[in-house]
């Protein structure tokens, strides 16, 4: 079987999570569970066939360095659970456009090598995926690098939130390439937005409204640094109180958009990628009596959605396999928050599976 050759851009905690799970679970057997997979080997490839072969990011602590030593820089600060032996991949510099936010301009301080030529850098190592974890807002640096996807003839796992898979026009994009996308904003594997769609739709599903509904969230990593800024978390806000109102429009129920609010609060340093989640439903039962529910979910933030990008990943070179372009509306729908098209995630990941079956 193949190689699946994978370029990262942004390489802060979440590169950090999947590159040590390369390392941690190098050595592991077709038939041993992988906690957070769906499945150890997924349409021939397991995650030991996953091969980083180039890194972009800005910061002068990472840039010039073997990606094994970046992933461990300043200012990340997510678990440590594998020791990743060098690489040979050096993290290129990148341009910078709208990558660093007014509160994180004091704490990166940007790398003054020379810029490179993604799209050379891209063919001469060969990559065949390109992963997104550039920092919450980059709108321009986002599209740019679709734009290099696109050129560079490379396919695309955007997992921050901002709309390329599910903006018509840059589907329309992928699709004329006949490039995979599978976008946008990776969802954790249990994480607040799974946690609230599932609480969600077991109200409706045993036919209690949803009358009020909020999903607050703290931490202490550079993600939630840069959300200080109202502006930068635009498209987060959106996204993350898409995936929760879809749940209850997909059961033709309706929730007025002043009694939801989800998004992040605020940023707590010593919390470092430890984050915190606070959900609360108020709703009715019989007799229009009241009745409501109170979630704490504490999580490693970055640790929970790297196993979702590893099958995100392996789906991907599925299609590239099969020549399929344009969005990957099923693997999109379970493993983003921002599908083209939302459904349950139930449904999503009977629908995923059934894909996966057939293009294997
Ligand atoms: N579970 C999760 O952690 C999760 C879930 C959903 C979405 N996301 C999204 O994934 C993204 C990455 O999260 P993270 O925690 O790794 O963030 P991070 O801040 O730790 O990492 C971002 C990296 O991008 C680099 N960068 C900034 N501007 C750049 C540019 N122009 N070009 C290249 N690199 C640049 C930064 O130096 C940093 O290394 C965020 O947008 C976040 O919202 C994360």
């Amino acid at each position: 079987m193949k190689k699946i050759k994978i370029a990262i851009i942004g390489i802060g905690n979440c590169a950090s999570s999947l590159i040590q799970g390369l390392t941690y679970y190098k050595n592991v057997k077709d038939k041993q569970k992988i906690i957070g997979l769906m499945h150890t080997v997924l349409g021939g490839y397991k995650i030991s066939d996953i091969e980083v072969v180039a890194a972009f990011d800005v910061n002068g602590t990472k840039v010039g360095k073997d990606l094994a030593n970046a992933i461990y820089a300043e200012p990340n600060n997510t678990k440590v659970f594998a020791k990743v032996e060098k690489t040979g991949v050096k993290v290129y510099n990148a341009q910078l456009l709208d990558g660093i936010g007014e509160y994180l301009k004091d704490v990166i301080h940007v790398s003054k090598q020379t810029l490179v030529d993604p799209i050379k850098i891209l063919k001469d190592s060969g990559a065949e995926i390109l992963v997104s974890y550039l920092p919450v807002g980059s709108q321009k640096a986002t599209e740019y690098w679709a734009n290099i996807c696109l050129k560079a003839k490379v396919a695309m796992i955007n997992c921050i939130p901002v709309f390329i898979a599910s903006d018509k026009t840059w589907a329309k994009k992928f699709e004329e390439a006949g490039m995979p996308i599978i976008g946008d904003d990776i969802k954790s594997q249990v994480g607040a937005t799974i946690l609230h769609r599932t609480l969600v739709n077991l109200f409706l599903d045993r036919g209690m409204p949803i009358d009020h509904t909020y999903q607050l969230n703290i931490g202490g990593n550079t993600d939630f640094q840069n959300m200080l800024e109202r502006s930068r978390l635009k498209s987060k806000k959106i996204s993350k109180t898409q995936s929760v109102t879809s749940q209850i429009e997909l059961q033709n129920a309706k929730i007025d958009s002043n009694d939801v609010h989800i998004g992040p609060s605020d940023y707590i340093r010593w919390l470092k990628d430890n984050k915190v989640a606070f959900i609360r439903i108020e709703s009715r039962h019989f007799g229009d009596v009241p009745t409501h529910v109170e979630v704490r979910l504490s999580v490693e933030d970055s640790p929970n959605s790297a196993g979702v990008v590893i099958d995100a990943i392996r789906c991907c070179k599925l299609a590239l396999d099969r020549g399929i372009g344009g969005p990957i509306m099923s693997a999109s729908a379970y493993f983003m928050k921002s599908p083209p098209k939302q459904f349950t995630d139930t449904e999503a990941r009977k629908n995923l599976e059934e894909w996966i079956q057939k293009y294997s």
